[in-house]
């Protein structure tokens, strides 16, 4: 099931537009590589940062394949 929510409200990133950006990423296998990438597709927590967290987490459960 692909859920959709706002994770970021200062840039309006929704989860959907985290999980395309992490599918369209080629190192899949580095969290914090495919975090500076989506940030930079996306422009998530480029504002308060105060969804760094959750884009983190997002993030790391599409790459153990625990979502989507
Ligand atoms: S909610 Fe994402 S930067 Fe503020």
């Amino acid at each position: 099931m692909k859920e959709n929510y706002m994770v970021c409200n200062c840039k309006q990133v929704s989860y959907a537009n985290i999980a395309d950006a992490v599918q369209n990423n080629t190192k899949f296998d580095d969290v914090l590589k495919t975090f500076e990438s989506v940030q930079k597709i996306t422009n998530c927590s480029t504002g308060c940062g105060g969804c760094h967290q959750k884009v983190l987490d997002i993030i790391s459960d599409i790459m153990n394949g625990t979502a989507i």
